[in-house]
């Protein structure tokens, strides 16, 4: 499992398990933190965004043009950061234990 600590809307802060070589949308969805991901990870919805702290960015893998194009579109909604990325686009992996996000605002 890979740990993954969370701030919630509300600003209270939590730890959740990440299954390695699922999405990391899947366990947000799954410990009810407001994440939906309604469309499924298709990055058609957006309601998987969340702020990565920065100094995890660049262990992640880079967005997609896709991806970048779903964030640019919500982005007329709730504001997007540097640090927005779509957690349905983010696999897990053991080396990602210890990641620390936001979740994004409700689009
Ligand atoms: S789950 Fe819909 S864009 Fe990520």
């Amino acid at each position: 499992m890979a740990r993954v600590h969370i701030k919630g809307r509300d600003g209270i802060e939590l730890d959740i398990d990440a299954l390695p070589g699922t999405a990391l949308m899947d366990a947000l969805r799954d410990a009810n933190t407001g994440v939906e991901g309604t469309c499924g990870g298709m990055m058609s919805c957006g309601t998987c965004h969340v702020y990565v702290q920065a100094d995890w960015l660049v262990r992640l893998p880079a967005k997609s043009q896709d991806e970048a194009d779903m964030l640019e579109a919500i982005g007329e909604i709730v504001p997007v950061k540097p640090t927005s990325r779509l957690s349905c686009q983010i696999a897990m992996t053991e080396e990602l234990s210890g990641l620390h996000l936001e979740i994004g605002p409700p689009t």
